[in-house]
């Protein structure tokens, strides 16, 4: 809509990383909607726009570099356009960011309060502004988020930021800062706030969620807190560390039905020597360990991971032993990705990135190749089975379909049949794909 009158700025976000960057745009919006800021969803429309940052790897930042250069040749026609970097690559660039042609303001994840500030200086004196200032308290715990999908059913909970681990390879330390926990009242309050708006779902974040601790407070406690508040509202959570999570997590999840029984456990190498200069302080041994107590307290959790192929000295032997790891575990699903050199992180500093390319891409084919079959496997094994999916929307491929994922996070497809979004279907299994279970309703 161009001629819209309506006197309030409009702002526009572009996200990119993580579910915690995510759910950091909403704590933007609702902090530039307090400041008179309207949200708007199409760029075109946009007096303002945020482009909140991943830094994790390198093609993250490409990406990103390859947006700052389109909306560079958008500020030719629309003057008065600002553009504003935000999150871990605004904080890992600073002022290399200020200068790139395209960008008028830079804020990293700490600085967000101080947003409707630095675009007040900028409007009135023209001049770049930045602040990416670390903090060892912000939460942002009093803040709403401004939800994205307003209709959505799932909401994002921030139960703390920052991490306090140094994996060797990660730049998240240096890019969000120091681990702190929020306060559990203050997390409890914004899952009543989604709750009542008619979300089904609270997904809790954290970089190292087992080592959440406010007060008496720590995560097993956080977690049946958070699960008391609606018997019939799921409770999700991302990312455990192997090395701190503990059964009395595993027990409070086995306890409360609609805690769901999926854990994302990144084990990045099965090769003790590779672990070991990832700084990651467990081993093969400790994980093979904590799979098997979690599948001993929920058989019917699903477990997921991450992996990285090719790091710095990793030899076809340390590979191979990662290969042999996920087929031990039997990983339900895995995200997986080649080696990227960050600047100023340990390895970048103590290690020679030394797999060549080609090999860190042959390696990760192999792995996904692998993974793939583990998924069609899993999913195999759910053939037959009933579950109780939660319903999202309608399927990829078809409107007359809907997708609704079970407990252990696999999607499920089935006829719509007059079901909706935010309902709980029981469905059975009938054929699987290494991606879906192809489901029918059971009435
Ligand atoms: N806090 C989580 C993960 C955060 S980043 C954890 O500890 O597991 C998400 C994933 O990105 C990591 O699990 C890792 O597999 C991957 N990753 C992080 N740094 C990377 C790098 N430099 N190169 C390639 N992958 C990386
Ligand atoms: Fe990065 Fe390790 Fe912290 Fe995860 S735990 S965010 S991989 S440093
Ligand atoms: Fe990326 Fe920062 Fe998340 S580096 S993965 S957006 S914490």
């Amino acid at each position: 809509m161009n001629n819209n009158f309506t006197l309030a700025p409009r702002v526009f976000i572009e996200t990119y990383g993580c579910q915690m960057n995510v759910n950091d745009s909403e704590v933007v919006l609702s902090i530039l909607g307090k400041a008179g800021y309207a949200v708007c969803d199409s760029a075109q429309d946009a007096s303002l726009i945020l482009i909140n940052t991943c830094a994790i790897r390198d093609n993250a930042e490409q990406r990103i570099l390859g947006r700052l250069d389109h909306y560079r040749l958008q500020k030719k026609s629309r003057p008065g356009l600002i553009v504003g970097v935000l999150g871990c690559m605004a904080e890992r660039l600073k002022e290399q960011l200020l200068a790139h042609p395209a960008v008028d303001l830079v804020a990293g994840p700490d600085a967000y309060r101080d947003l409707p500030r630095l675009i007040a200086a900028l409007s009135a004196t023209g001049e770049k502004q930045i602040n990416t200032l670390l903090s060892h308290e912000e939460t942002y715990g009093d803040i709403s988020p401004l939800r994205l999908d307003p209709n959505g059913v799932s909401a994002y909970i921030s139960i703390m930021r920052g991490c306090n681990n140094v994996c060797s390879y990660c730049v998240v330390p240096y890019t969000r800062g120091a681990e702190r926990s929020r306060d559990f009242e203050s997390i409890l309050r914004e899952g009543r706030e989604a709750i009542a708006a008619g979300y089904k779902e609270l997904i809790l974040l954290g970089q190292n969620v087992d080592s959440y601790r406010f007060g008496e407070v720590d995560f097993a406690r956080l977690m049946a807190m958070v699960a008391e508040l609606d018997p019939t509202v799921r409770v999700r959570f991302s990312t455990s560390h192997p090395k701190d999570i503990k059964d009395e997590l595993l027990h409070t999840m086995a306890a409360y039905p609609n805690i769901c029984r999926h854990i994302h456990l990144p084990v990045q190498s099965g090769s003790n020597a590779v672990l070991e200069r990832m700084r990651r302080r467990h081993t093969r041994e400790w994980y093979l360990e904590r799979v098997a107590r979690i599948r001993e307290i929920m058989p019917d959790c699903s477990i997921t991971t991450d992996v990285i192929a090719g790091f710095c000295g990793e030899t076809e032997a340390d590979f191979e032993d990662t290969l042999e790891l996920f087929r031990q575990v039997k990983f339900d699903a895995a995200f997986m990705f080649q080696y990227s050199e960050r600047p100023g992180t340990l390895a970048a500093r103590h290690y020679s990135d030394d797999v060549p390319p080609e090999v860190k891409t042959e390696r990760l084919s192999r792995i996904i190749a692998l993974q793939n079959e583990l998924s069609a496997e899993s999913n195999r094994r759910d053939v037959g089975k009933c579950f109780e999916v939660l319903v999202e929307g309608f399927s990829k491929r078809s409107d007359a379909d809907l997708m609704g994922r079970t407990s252990q996070n696999k999607a499920c497809v089935f006829p719509a049949a007059g079901h909706h979004k935010g309902e709980y279907v029981t469905v059975r299994v009938l054929d699987s794909t290494p991606a879906t279970l192809l489901c029918e309703v059971v009435e």
